[in-house]
């Protein structure tokens, strides 16, 4: 199987192209530091060709979910630690997901801190959970142009902290309508200055940010995920094809390690389109995710559609995916009732491992 076959993420070699996706599990403590049930999870899982973990405040305003992890504090660091020997012992490999949510927050889970994006546009369409129960979104504030600068720094002292934490590298969290999608996608980013108008202006704040982690790990270890199609978070692009073709180029000018596509859906046409668009501009290692099954993982492989492929729920659920492809096991299927429950350890760490 090519799908249980090594391969390179930029500078990083991995025996398997069964990636572990990036998951919120909202499993860490009330300071959002990561503990003991969380290094026991991802040790679990650490014979995927990569473990991509959780999606990680880089700020302290910048918290959407209580429990989720933190990496901008020592105790964040010192909690990450124990993760990543987990994984390290166990033969894995583990990169983190560095994050801001933009406007995806709310000030009652932020000290009354107005949340920011690229526009003063609200999400609208769903609500956020809070202390003080369901609340609509409320509307950002716009980053002044002498505030980027900040958010940028905010990124690579994360990637600093992520490598003090003992993680392999970083994904950069482009994607599901965070604040580096707010900028990237004009159904929200409106700005008339150098971050607004054009794909290239969108896309500039996104490329300081890898820039900036590339100068941490160096570009061999960075990796970026974006989802040019997925409406989660109220999120659309005029231009979907156009915004994969310069991320794409961006990407293959700098040798970025992985891109990663994130599909609503693969097997929708016009998903299948911005993976054709992303595999002629970029050369590098191209990852996909949204969907798959172990043999559209193996098409897409055999196609040159994908050298890797994350898999996200399937992985939740089979600690052990990669060896149940390998056998064509069955898998478990996912409780979506313990998805995000802080603490716990049912449908967190007691999913079952195949017999020997
Ligand atoms: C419980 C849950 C938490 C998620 N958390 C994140 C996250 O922190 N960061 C991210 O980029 N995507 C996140 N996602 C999206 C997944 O990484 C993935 O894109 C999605 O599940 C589709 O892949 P799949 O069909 O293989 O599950 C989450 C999805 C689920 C179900």
């Amino acid at each position: 199987m090519q799908l249980l076959s090594p391969t390179q993420l930029g500078s990083l070699s991995i025996p398997n192209r069964v990636l572990f996706a990036p998951l919120t599990r909202v499993r860490a403590d009330a300071s959002n530091v990561p503990g003991d049930l969380m290094a026991e999870y991802y040790r679990q899982r650490a014979s995927a060709g990569l473990l991509i973990a959780e999606a990680t405040m880089v700020a302290g305003d910048g918290q959407a979910w209580q429990h989720q992890p933190g990496i901008h504090s020592a105790a964040h660091v010192a909690g990450w630690k124990r993760v990543t020997d987990a994984v390290h012992a166990s033969g894995g490999r583990i990169y983190l997901q560095i994050w801001h949510p933009g406007r995806a927050t709310h000030p009652a889970l932020n000290a009354g801190i107005q949340p920011v994006s690229s526009s003063t546009k609200p999400l609208r369409g769903d609500t956020i959970h809070t202390p003080e129960g369901k609340l609509d979104y409320p509307a950002p504030r716009p980053l002044r142009l002498d505030e980027i600068p900040g958010i940028v720094e905010l990124f690579r002292v994360a990637a600093a902290n992520a490598k003090l934490a003992g993680f392999d590298g970083v994904q950069v969290h482009g994607a599901h309508g965070y604040l580096l999608d707010q900028f990237l996608r004009d159904g929200v980013n409106d700005r008339a200055d150098a971050y607004g108008g054009s794909i290239a202006n969108r896309a500039r704040l996104l490329f300081e940010v890898v820039d900036a982690a590339a100068s941490v790990f160096g570009i061999g270890r960075v990796g970026l995920r974006f989802s040019p199609l997925v409406g989660f978070n109220d999120m659309v692009d005029s231009d979907p094809a156009g915004l994969v073709a310069h991320v794409a180029a961006e990407s293959e000018k700098r040798a970025l390690g992985f891109l990663e596509l994130r599909h609503a859906n693969y097997d929708q046409a016009a998903e299948y389109e911005l993976a054709r668009i992303a595999r002629q501009h970029f050369t590098g290692a191209l990852v996909r995710n949204g969907g798959f099954t172990r043999d559209a993982g193996e098409t897409a492989i055999a196609d040159g559609l994908a050298d890797a492929i994350a898999y996200g729920v399937p992985f939740l659920a089979n600690p052990d995916l990669p060896r149940r492809f390998l056998l064509n096991a069955p898998l478990n299927q996912p409780d979506t009732n313990t998805f995000y429950l802080p603490g716990a350890t049912a449908g967190y760490t007691d999913y079952p491992f195949l017999g020997v």
